[in-house]
């Protein structure tokens, strides 16, 4: 079965799931029966393209790989496209999902709110590794996504491509979840990590991140706790069905640790975490981030690097810790094409 794709910002996490899809090409059809045809880019930087009979992704990675504008895929010939704005392409493109993967803005969710309103109410699935619409106006999408009888996927906001939703959804439904805990900003456990192990100075791991490409845009939202509270408020709405907004929850970044505190830490067998968790009481979501020593035994005491790891406390099962990415580009990318081998599932029965 062939899905047309329209893309909606194309940094990134759209370069790693272009790559995905020219190098799993044959992979994808031959087991799973899933054809992708790129029918819509649009970039606010780099600019748009509209070709309705499929996009060459093989000379599309080799312009975007030359920092050229994706304008450069029609040699100078008319691109109507470059008149339109993302609304408009979303609305004009006849895809069967878009991949919505425009920068997040924790605050205002915008303007991927309205790209995502847009693609549902035009019938299209959407799919997207943005925090903003998730963390602010999930139960909302979903709702429009369930009115227009497509669906509205996540997988990317939480952990990039390591399944969280998607494992709730298959393997490890029926359970009641007790508690969430987890660390879930790489660019801090980067941080804290190099800090530790290297004797790095804050400022100089800060710009390691930066420069890997785990850091935001702003990486005040990293070390400040922004990034971690904005995915544990969407796990506490989906998986714990609350409805809670960022300011319900506490949040603490990492600001205050010093180095000092991190070496002596270590030396009395601890490990200093961002640790994001979410429980529900009495009805209640208890969400917050801070930064917590654990004990050596804790087995999110030993995730490193810009690794994520959640556990989560389960009635059936006790506890279950997953550990993966959580950040970059093949890894996001990747869970774009989980959702979409999800809505393939789902659909085309
Ligand atoms: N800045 C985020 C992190 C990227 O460091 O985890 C993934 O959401």
């Amino acid at each position: 079965m062939e899905y047309k794709l329209g893309l909606i910002g194309c940094g990134t996490v759209g370069q790693g799931l272009l790559e995905i899809l020219r190098n799993k090409k044959d992979q994808l059809k031959d087991k799973h029966n899933f054809e992708v045809k790129v029918v819509a880019i649009s970039d606010k930087l780099k600019g748009s393209l509209l070709i309705p009979e499929g996009i060459n992704l093989e000379k599309l990675l080799h312009i975007l790989d030359e920092g050229k504008r994706i304008s450069e895929y029609l040699e100078g010939t008319a691109n109507e496209a470059e008149q339109m704005d993302a609304l408009e392409m979303i609305e004009k493109c006849d895809a069967h999902i878009i991949a919505e993967l425009t920068y997040t803005d924790i605050k205002t969710a915008e303007p991927a709110t309205s790209y995502i309103k847009k693609a549902l109410q035009t019938g299209k699935h959407v799919v997207t590794s943005n925090k903003g619409p998730a963390a602010l106006h999930c139960a909302e999408l979903m709702r429009l996504a369930h009115e227009n009888n497509v669906s509205f996927r996540i997988e990317g906001t939480v952990m990039s491509g390591t399944p969280v939703f998607n494992l709730f959804e298959n393997a490890l439904s029926g359970n009641k979840i007790k508690e969430i805990k987890g660390i879930l900003n790489g660019t801090t456990n980067f941080i804290l990590s190099k800090m530790e192990e290297e004797n790095m100075d804050y400022e100089d791991a800060l710009l390691l991140a930066q420069e890997l490409g785990y850091a935001e845009a702003d990486p005040t939202a990293d070390v400040e706790g922004y990034d971690a509270l904005a995915k544990i408020v969407i796990l506490s709405n989906v998986l714990l069905e609350g409805n809670i907004k960022p300011s319900d929850a506490e949040r603490e970044g990492i600001a205050s640790l010093s180095k000092e505190d991190i070496l002596k830490a270590k030396e009395e067998g601890y490990r200093y975490k961002l640790i994001a968790s979410t429980k529900k009481e009495s009805g209640q979501i208890k969400a917050s981030v801070s930064p917590q020593k654990l004990s050596l035994a804790d087995p999110l005491s030993g995730i490193m690097g810009a690794n994520n790891a959640l556990t989560f406390d389960l009635d059936l099962l006790g506890k279950v810790t997953i550990q993966g990415p959580g950040a970059g580009k093949i890894e996001t990318g990747y869970s774009v094409l989980a959702d979409m081998l999800a809505i393939h599932r789902l659909f085309s029965k």
